[in-house]
This record gives C-alpha cells, sequence and structure tokens, in this order.
C-alpha cells in the first residue's frame, strides 16, 4: 500500500482588514469584548469589486501550492474541496477550480464539513492515495463569510468570530515511503446539527416560506450559533481526538511538534493546550489576524507555520478540528 504526503501549501487572503472597531461601528461590540472572549484582533473580508469569491481564492491559494510542489495543473489527479460557502448552491466549487486551473477533466469532490472540512478532505485525499488510484491529489478549504453574516446587533456573537481565506495543499503519493500522513481520524454527531447552522435558504426552508413565515427579527438566512453549547462541545472533542490520532500510532502528546488546531476561538486553543500540557512551542495559532475561516483555516494556519519555518523534516504535525455537525477530525502527519 502507498502513503501520502503533503508535497506543497499555499494560501489567499484578501487584502481588505476588518478591525474589531471596524465592527464596532456596524453593531454593538467592541474591541475588548471581541478580543477577551475570542483573542480576534482583525479578520479579512472579501471587498465587493475585488474579484474575489470562495472559488477564486481558492485557485489564488492552489497555485502557490501547485508551484511549491513543483507540479502543473496537468498532474493534478482529483480536486478536493471543502467549503460551507460555495459560490452557487450548486455545483460545487470543485468544478469551478478545475476550470480556472485549465485542468484535465479530473474529478472534482466537494466536502460539506464545515470547520472539520479541511480534515475530512485530507482523509479522503490520502484514502485515495493509498490504494494506487491517484498520485497527487489538490486538497482546498476556502470561505467567503462575509457575504453571509448580519452585521447587526441581531447577528454580533456569530459575526464577529469568521473571516474570508483560502488554504490548499498537494496531496501526493510518499515516493520515499518515510514518514507521510500517518492517519486520519473523522466523527459525527448530527444530533447537534441545529447548534450551528444555517438553516435556508434549502430545501426545508425555501425562499418563498422563509419570506411568508419569518418576521424581519428572525430570519433563518443567517447562521446562528449556541456559542457556550458549541465551546464545551469543541474543547472535549478536540482532545479526545488528538489523543485517539496519538494513540493510533504510539505515540505521546509529548511527541508533537507542532499542533494546529482549527482556529475556532483562541480561547478554545488554549483551553485545549491546557488540557494536554502542551508548551507554546507545540501549539500554532493565528486567529488574531484571520478570525475564525472555517475550512481555510487549518491549511492558512499550516501554510503560514511552514513559511515561518516552524515544521521541519521529521516533525510531528498534529492537526485537529471540530464544528458544525458536528463534525470533528485529526490528522497524524510524519513531516
Ligand atoms: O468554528 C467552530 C465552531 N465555533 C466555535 O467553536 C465557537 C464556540 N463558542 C465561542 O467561541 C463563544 O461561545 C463565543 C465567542 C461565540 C461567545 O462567547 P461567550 O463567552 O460564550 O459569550 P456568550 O454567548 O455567553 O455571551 C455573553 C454576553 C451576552 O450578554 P449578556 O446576556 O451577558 O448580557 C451576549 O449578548 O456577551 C454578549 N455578546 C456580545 N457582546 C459584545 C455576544 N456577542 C457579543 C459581541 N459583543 N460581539
Amino acid at each position: 500500500m502507498y502513503t501520502s504526503k503533503i508535497t506543497g501549501l499555499g494560501y489567499y487572503v484578501p487584502e481588505n482588514v476588518v478591525t474589531n472597531d471596524d465592527l464596532a461601528k456596524l453593531m454593538d461590540t467592541s474591541d475588548a469584548w471581541i478580543q477577551e472572549r475570542t483573542g480576534i484582533q482583525e479578520r479579512r473580508h472579501i471587498k465587493k469589486g475585488d474579484g474575489n469569491s470562495t472559488s477564486v481564492m481558492a485557485v489564488k491559494a492552489s497555485k502557490i501550492a501547485l508551484e511549491r510542489s513543483n507540479l502543473e495543473p496537468d498532474s493534478i489527479d482529483m480536486i478536493v474541496f471543502a467549503t460551507l460557502s460555495p459560490d452557487m448552491y450548486f455545483p460545487g466549487g470543485g468544478v469551478e477550480v478545475q476550470e480556472m486551473m485549465g485542468m484535465r477533466t479530473i474529478p472534482a469532490l466537494d466536502v460539506r464539513n464545515q470547520c472539520s472540512g479541511f480534515i475530512y478532505a485530507l482523509s479522503v485525499a490520502d484514502q485515495f492515495i493509498k490504494t494506487g488510484m491517484y498520485k497527487n491529489i489538490l486538497v482546498i478549504g476556502s470561505e467567503n463569510h462575509s457575504g453571509g453574516l448580519d452585521f447587526s446587533d441581531r447577528g454580533r456573537s456569530v459575526s464577529v468570530i469568521f473571516g474570508d481565506g483560502a488554504g490548499a495543499a498537494v496531496v501526493s503519493r510518499n515516493e520515499t515511503g518515510a514518514g507521510g500522513i500517518l492517519s486520519t481520524h473523522l466523527h459525527s454527531e448530527g444530533k447537534h446539527k441545529n447548534e450551528l447552522a444555517l438553516q435556508g435558504p434549502s430545501t426545508r426552508h425555501w425562499v418563498p416560506e422563509i419570506i411568508a413565515e419569518n418576521p424581519q427579527e428572525n430570519i433563518p438566512y443567517y447562521p446562528v450559533m449556541n456559542g457556550q453549547f458549541v465551546f464545551k462541545h469543541a474543547v472535549v472533542r478536540f482532545t479526545e481526538v488528538i489523543q485517539e490520532g496519538l494513540q493510533a500510532n504510539n505515540l505521546g502528546l509529548e511527541d508533537i511538534d507542532l499542533l494546529i488546531p482549527h482556529q475556532a476561538n483562541l480561547r478554545i486553543a488554549q483551553f485545549i493546550q491546557q488540557k494536554l500540557r502542551l508548551t507554546d512551542d507545540q501549539v500554532f495559532n493565528n486567529i488574531q489576524k484571520y478570525g475564525n475561516t472555517t475550512a481555510a483555516s487549518i491549511p492558512i494556519a499550516l501554510t503560514e507555520a511552514w513559511e515561518a519555518g516552524k515544521i521541519k523534516e521529521g516533525d510531528l504535525v498534529v492537526l485537529a478540528a471540530f464544528g458544525s455537525g458536528f463534525t470533528w477530525g485529526s490528522a497524524i502527519i510524519r513531516w
């Protein structure tokens, strides 16, 4: 059986920086509240007319990842694209990337697992490479949140958290056989689906029904989140799935060179770090600059950590995520 490894990484975030003070001009919030509860100082938002969309950002990140893996678009055998904010309801973003990058008529798979999307997508890519079916797979996480958030007081507990951006990884057959993706671990618990959700427009809450049945103050086409409930489950599931991954490989917490948790909330990441007794050097966070970019947060952080020289050959890198669904997962990687 083959193994896979990440051979190229890239990310893109829109130029438009939105500070907490900028948000405080739109809604009843403050820099102090946002920083204290989330650690976020600023995030990026697509600006009308800047040409960006979920797929366009995905392509920008992918081009960098491909260049770093020394591959041409023609060498990619499959696209796996994780997003909760595709440009269109259907088709998904995968085919848009295939078109914009001028790729062959390769398969384009869309993954719908929100904050865990990148881990799910990475796992899918890993399986296709392990079986020998494909050699090079482009794995993407990209989100355009800003277009669909409620920036009035009503939406403040959700809207201050999320930001836009994209990250991409080229996952290739590991020709040397050493290291690579050691294992991935995926979970779900659908009974909590309504705790963090965007319920409509959808076939359950179709547009005419939404307009007819909902007064202005209760619009279900904005995301809703039971913040404290999500927070409590997140810290438990994050720690469980990190330990599950380590145990599966006979590794311990002390073996982790770098943990990159999905950038949900800095307080969640700090809680996990404390619970697992990891040092500051063992955990990478960048939510302060970008907010929570859902499926894009791990590949953006992974790329930044790699660019900063924080990931060296032979390092044990652990990725972990939790979010809407609920879904959660981890990936254990020997770099
Ligand atoms: O990406 C993966 C999934 N998402 C997460 O992991 C997010 C998990 N949850 C969280 O990060 C936190 O629960 C939040 C950051 C969303 C909220 O923080 P919290 O400490 O749980 O605050 P809270 O929801 O309990 O609200 C506390 C107070 C409330 O006021 P009262 O009722 O005490 O008067 C809120 O109305 O803070 C108020 N509040 C705000 N105040 C200023 C809520 N949002 C804001 C805001 N600015 N943006």
